[in-house]
């Protein structure tokens, strides 16, 4: 019966995975959440987020108490209940080369397949290589008992950490890469209560969908190096990339969003998506069409050595044997995730530099803490600057910006301040007599 609303497994319980299989059931669905690690399926099924995510421990709760979500690490389970499927798992970078590692949803697939005995659909959540799909199809049509009943769709994801709740709850877009009207059918249905809220849906086929994921990733990295950029650009001239950029988001055309100059970008998404993306044209034969990429990329870079250059401006030539606070860990606010961190990049160069390193974040320290235990850290910002030399600001969360530089003044030996976000204002932290250093400005 294709009127009823589908039941619905989700097939890896990361940040995108348990993110999705949470919100689907709270808006009204049966939902299976699947994963190969115990520890993590036996967290949630308990009520516990495995990281940190504003408001969806609350959400899980939820939706635990109205005995529409469950968790498994069981495909026969997964295949027997499910009318469709989503795989959410990770595709990392491969370690040593720019391709991503497609080995978990392979796994998932050559997995699931053989429970699929009926009509199902089989969506791709994954950020994947264009083409990906397509190899998976012909897997699915093998291994199946179903066969070619079993169809596969894509169904990328655009979810920010930090803001995953209301990105899932209320997405910009849904895209729907189909083969047929059947799956577009069943994909609407998985979405019903998202597609009342009037979200528009863009239908393509599976390698445009693919495609558009990274697109969009790609399109944000080169916004963000495009403006770090013209910062190294302003360093030559003594001219000032926070009014410069603030001076373009009022063009319309342009708009200030991922237009913030600073450190640049990490994580687990952007620099690998523009790597395995210009990894993928190459194979494809257009890699001069993405070519630009690579620039991106080491724009980007570079932005986290001219941030430790500034500090040892500011030390007067020398990191070697200076208390440095170094204030985030987290590659951006509101998130645990230390993946590709700038910020843990540049304390980790520091403390390279022989600098003593203090850090502290107030959601990644235990994750920081467990993959760099060779670090320093600090149980709060100010402990963290206590007698220090330099306090280098790596991530903008809202709790270093509002700390009081009068405060600050008081604990540490030397009042200097590197503010590698634009996160602080500038006039103030130097009237209260602190030296205060930004990349991109005078
Ligand atoms: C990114 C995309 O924004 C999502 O749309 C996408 O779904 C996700 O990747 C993914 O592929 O799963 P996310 O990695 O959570 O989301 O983080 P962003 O908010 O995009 O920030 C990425 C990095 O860019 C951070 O390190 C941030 O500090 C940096 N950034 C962002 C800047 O340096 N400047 C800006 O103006 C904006």
């Amino acid at each position: 019966n294709t009127m009823a609303p589908p039941r619905l497994t989700v097939i890896g319980t990361g940040y995108l995975g348990a993110t999705h299989a949470i919100c689907m059931a709270v808006l009204g669905f049966e939902v299976l959440g699947v994963d190969v690690d115990e520890g993590k399926i036996a967290k949630l099924a308990s009520g516990e987020v495995p990281f940190f995510e504003p408001g969806l421990p609350e959400l899980l709760a939820k939706a635990l108490e109205s005995g529409r979500l469950r968790f498994t690490t069981s495909l026969a389970e997964a295949g027997a209940f499910g009318d469709v499927h989503f795989v959410c798992v990770g595709t990392p970078q491969q370690p040593g080369s720019d391709a991503c590692d497609l080995s978990y949803v392979d796994a998932a697939v050559r997995g699931l397949a053989p429970h699929l005995d009926r009509r199902t659909l089989v969506v791709g959540k994954s950020t994947v290589p264009v083409g990906t799909a397509a190899g998976l199809t012909t897997l699915l049509h093998e291994l199946a008992p179903a066969g070619t009943d079993v169809e596969l769709a894509w169904n990328p994801e655009f979810l920010r950490e930090g803001f995953a709740v209301d990105d899932t709850m209320r997405p910009d877009r849904l895209v729907f890469g189909v083969a047929s009207d059947w799956a577009d059918a069943r994909l609407r249905a998985a979405f019903q209560p998202i597609l009342d809220q009037g979200t528009p849906v863009i239908r393509t086929d599976l390698a445009t969908a693919e495609l558009v994921k990274v697109a969009a990733n790609s399109f944000l990295a080169t916004k963000i190096s495009y403006i770090n950029a013209m910062a190294e650009v302003c360093e030559a001239v003594g001219a000032d990339v926070k009014d410069l950029a603030d001076s373009l988001a009022l063009d319309d055309r342009i708009g200030g969003k991922f237009l913030k100059p600073g450190l640049g970008f990490g994580g687990g998404c952007l620099p690998k998506d523009i790597r395995a993306f210009a990894h993928r044209a190459e194979e494809l034969g257009v890699g001069q069409a993405v070519s630009f990429l690579r620039e991106v990329d080491a724009i980007n870079r570079r932005r986290r050595a001219r941030t430790v250059d500034l500090v040892r401006e500011l030390l007067g030539g020398r990191i070697s044997g200076a208390r440095i606070a170094a204030w985030g860990a987290a590659f951006k606010p509101n998130s645990d995730d230390i993946r590709d961190a700038p910020a843990l990049d540049v304390a980790r160069t520091m403390h390279g530099l022989g600098g003593h390193v203090r850090v502290y974040d107030p959601a990644a320290l235990d994750n920081a803490r467990l993959a760099f235990p060779e670090l320093r850290y600090g149980e709060s910002a100010l402990d963290a600057a206590r007698d220090a030399d330099v306090v280098v600001l790596l991530t903008e969360w809202a709790d270093f910006r509002e700390i009081d530089p009068g405060a600050l003044g008081e604990v540490v030996a030397h009042k200097r301040i590197v503010d590698g976000r634009h996160a602080l204002d500038a006039a103030m932290w130097r009237e209260a007599g602190w030296e205060y250093r930004a990349l991109g400005r005078s």
